[in-house]
């Protein structure tokens, strides 16, 4: 694991696993290289991203392109620049509800970007190449995130990577689900070892502002109300990012072996494996808020019915992840959600 590619770099799991990888004693001892690429879209704050960015660039094994995996040809022109060993996709259209009023992104990013993944992944190591260097063997190991909401409005919990997952309740989660097909396809095509990490509710410092609990914190510093839906009666895996990040290099390490149909593939659950209620998270948030000096407001609710493509409860079974890698999310509540705001005072209010 020398060359890396992280896609969705300036993204919040992207940034924070570069970060990870580019300051660890592991990175630094391994004189690791990531090349980065990100769009920098402004799906969110942009300025956000290039904070990200500003502590990734300072790096000097750290490269960056700006520019879209949609673009087949700039993909194929970072591939061919670059001998990756890993491959970590991590750039896509994130968000269940935008996908109800902006399809078009998921399919351009989550879509015909993944298969440009794929693509430059099964041509990264060509026999008939003229000029190969001598030890490179392409890509070893393709890690793509995939999304707990695959899991639909699965009933049995926890949920398990062993269930059907066939009723996407949006088209995010479609296009995820898509991603794992196509890449069961590329690995049992070309054998390019596959990974997919099905994530859960990622929470925690320099996160991302679409998400509830960021905009939660926004409102309750602004005395604003919140909007909770389905009458506070939901349940999130809420999954701190230090574990994402600890979870995605433990499994970046090692490829997966053959499963029985003789196809190098995996997907795992990374979740915290404790659904908490919205309600114990919003007062959690409250205290906290409170505790570290961000907000003197008692926390202002609206109870709305169950939105479009919500989903009631996520509870991700990580068994698989504790058998192969002795690995699962620890990180409590409590502790991820006062380095949030602590972070989230610096960033925005003192600053
Ligand atoms: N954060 C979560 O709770 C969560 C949960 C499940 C799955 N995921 C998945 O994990 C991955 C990372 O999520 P995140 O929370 O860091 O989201 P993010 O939006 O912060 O990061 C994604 C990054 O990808 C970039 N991007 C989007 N389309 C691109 C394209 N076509 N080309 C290049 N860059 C592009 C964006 O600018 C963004 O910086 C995504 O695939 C997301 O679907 C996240």
């Amino acid at each position: 694991m020398k060359n890396i590619l992280i896609t969705g770099a300036a993204g919040f799991i992207g940034y924070s696993l570069a970060r990870e990888l580019l300051e660890s004693n592991e990175g630094v001892e391994e004189n690791i290289q990531i090349v980065g690429i990100d769009n920098m879209n402004d799906y969110y704050s942009v300025d956000l991203k290039k904070s990200r960015l500003e502590n990734l660039v300072k790096h000097r094994n750290f490269r960056f392109t700006k520019g879209s995996i949609s673009d087949k040809e700039l993909v194929q022109k970072i591939f061919a620049e670059n001998q990756f060993d890993v491959v970590v996709n991590l750039a896509a259209q994130a968000g269940v509800r935008y996908s109800i009023t902006n399809p078009d992104a998921y399919i351009e990013s989550n879509l015909v970007g993944f298969y440009n993944i794929l693509e430059a992944c099964r041509h990264s190591y060509d026999e008939s190449d003229a000029n190969p260097s001598a030890d490179y063997k392409g890509v070893h190991h393709l890690v793509y995130a995939s999304s707990s909401s695959v899991y639909g409005t699965n009933e049995k919990v926890p949920y398990s990577t062993g269930d059907i997952v066939d009723n996407p309740v949006s088209l995010y989660a479609a296009t995820k689900k898509s991603n794992e097909l196509m890449a069961y396809a590329y690995s049992n095509l070309y054998r390019i070892p596959s990974t997919g990490l099905r994530f859960f509710t990622v929470y925690g410092p320099m996160g991302r502002p679409d998400m509830a609990y960021f905009k939660f914190t926004n409102k309750i510093v602004k005395g604003e109300t919140i909007q909770i839906y389905n009458y506070g009666d939901m349940y999130r895996d809420f999954t701190y990012i230090d574990d994402i990040v600890k979870g995605i290099i433990t499994v970046m390490k090692k490829a997966p072996a053959k499963n029985d149909n003789g196809v190098p593939y995996k997907i795992y659950n990374i979740g915290n494996n404790k659904p908490v209620s919205i309600m114990y998270f919003i007062e959690t948030l409250e205290k906290i808020l409170m505790e570290e000096g961000i907000s003197m407001n008692q926390v202002k609710k609206e109870l709305l019915p169950m939105q479009q493509a919500d989903v009631y409860k996520t509870f991700a079974d990580v068994d698989e992840l504790i058998r192969d890698f002795n690995f699962k999310p620890e990180t409590p509540l409590e502790v991820g959600l006062r380095n949030f705001a602590q972070w989230y005072k610096l960033y925005y209010l003192i600053r």
